[in-house]
């Protein structure tokens, strides 16, 4: 069976989505308020913290997404037991903490990437840790070079096996000088996640600051840690002898609010996102507005919406915080569809991450992918041969299709192509959206989107 489908499938069934397709009849604007909870990518890392601590934590806000679910299934098979409290919140008890089978991570990862996470709280608490091969969306190579490098610098030992990668720290984990060829977000929290334990300062260069990080330091910072962060890229860890639990609510979801904000300016529509806030979004809001969307910050939440006239087009580099994010641009771009002229968006985070263009040129977008740095300055990808730069020419009117979701961010902008196209669009394999979007389908209801479901 292909994998695409069945990983569509595994992530659907663990939220309750019992649908794999949804047929679209666009070109109704969104209309309406939605709500945010916590961040996919800080809640999941959050959950690993936990195993640091002494005693139970309680995370709030948590959102009911296949990836949280996962993680979940991974927490409880290393003998943490999750439980639910009161709304949206897990408590998590790292007090009978256990090695897993290798059999077990595997079919609980499914494609997760959150198992190279576990390694430096594992090591502390029980001195080794098993990982499976590593999945994700497929939206480049994804090594795990970084973190691989980050633990042999703390002291662990890594072999690889056939099924995977088994790590052990027999002497135990020491404070290391660690500099991160690129800004990883992945490879910055593994730093913080095994040097909060470790014996000694760890010195980190190099690293990633995204708001979700940030939030992690609050997060171990109220365990018990001492992290400082300076302005240039370097975090200086002091390792401590014991962490407790936290209490915590998440940040905000941005990648979703800017998704929300996305289609709201392409369905000519007006959603309020409440939970969203302006600090940790304001590069985005200042693209937002030179395309010609507008805005309304408030107190519980940010009003995007389309305040008529044409739309304009623009240049964006993706980049690490606080430039543009990578996972904002596949959204975005089904809006530039419909500014008028030339808009570049170089890609310099993954290689790969314009494979869900050709579906929106299926629905009639004028897009071309290329392998030069387009937009401004060079990035790691030139002279590589991946089709890292898009060109769109805008404005074109989109109609429906069959499409089948390729990622989980490039899932999103075909949904949003199929609300402004003309006609009938069937999206299928949508079970990859839930892996971080919750609720979308409730959201879509609410916002007026009209569509059916189908099994
Ligand atoms: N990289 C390496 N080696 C490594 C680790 C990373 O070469 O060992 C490279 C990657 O291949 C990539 C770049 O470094 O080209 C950046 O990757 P990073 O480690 O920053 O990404 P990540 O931690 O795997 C997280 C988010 C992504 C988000 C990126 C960038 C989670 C679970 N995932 O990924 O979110 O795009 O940071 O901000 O936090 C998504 O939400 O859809 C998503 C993909």
């Amino acid at each position: 069976m292909n994998t695409l489908v069945d990983d569509a499938k595994q992530h659907g069934s663990a939220v309750g989505l019992s649908v794999d397709r949804i047929t679209i009849n666009g070109g109704k604007p969104l209309q309406g308020r939605i709500e945010l909870k916590g961040a996919k990518n800080l809640v999941t890392k959050a959950m690993v913290a936990a195993i640091l601590g002494d005693t139970p934590s309680v995370l709030k806000d948590v959102p009911n997404i296949s990836d949280v679910r996962i993680v979940r299934g991974l927490l409880e098979v290393h003998g943490v037991t999750v439980t639910e409290g009161e709304e949206d919140e897990l408590i998590l008890d790292p007090s009978a903490v256990e090695t897993a089978h290798m059999a077990d991570i595997d079919a609980h990862a499914g494609s997760s990437r959150i198992p190279i996470l576990f390694c430096g709280p594992l090591l502390h608490r029980l001195g080794e840790a098993f990982i499976p091969d590593l999945g994700g969306c497929r939206i480049g190579d994804r090594p795990i070079d970084y973190h691989l490098e980050v633990l042999r610098n703390f002291g662990a030992i890594v072999e690889k096996l056939p099924s995977g990668i088994r790590m052990s720290a027999p002497n135990g984990l020491h404070g290391a000088k660690v500099s991160l060829p690129y800004p990883s977000v992945g490879a910055t929290e593994q730093v913080l996640l095994t040097a909060v334990l470790a014996d000694g300062i760890t010195e980190l260069s190099g690293a990633a600051i995204e708001p979700e990080i940030m939030d992690l330091v609050n997060i171990l910072q109220k365990m018990g840690a001492i992290i400082t962060v300076d302005t240039d890229r370097v975090i200086r860890i002091e390792g401590v002898d014991k962490l407790d639990g936290y209490t915590h609510r998440a940040l905000f979801d941005r990648n979703e609010a800017a998704s929300w904000a996305a289609a709201a300016l392409a369905t000519e529509g007006d959603v309020f996102v409440g939970g969203a806030r302006q600090a940790e979004m304001l590069t985005f809001l200042n693209v937002y507005r030179k395309v010609g969307g507008a805005f309304e910050i408030h107190e519980d939440g940010i009003r995007f919406y389309h305040p008529g006239g044409e739309l304009k087009p623009v240049i964006i580099e993706t980049d690490v915080h606080p430039g543009f994010m990578t996972d904002w641009q596949q959204p975005l771009v089904v809006a530039l569809t419909k500014a008028k002229g030339v808009s570049i968006v170089h890609e310099t985070v993954y290689e790969q991450r314009f494979g869900f263009v050709d579906a929106l040129v299926e629905m009639g977008a004028s897009i071309d992918v290329h392998k030069e740095c387009l937009g401004g300055r060079p990035c790691r990808f030139g002279q590589r041969n991946f089709q890292h730069s898009a060109v769109i020419s805008g404005p074109t009117q989109l109609h429906g299709a069959d499409i089948e979701v390729p990622d989980l961010r490039g899932g999103f902008s075909h949904l949003i192509a199929a609300l402004t196209a003309e006609g009938r669009s069937t999206v299928s394999n949508v079970g990859i959206i839930a892996r971080g979007y919750e609720n979308f389908i409730t959201k879509l209801e609410l916002l007026g989107a009209d569509f059916e479901l189908e099994g």
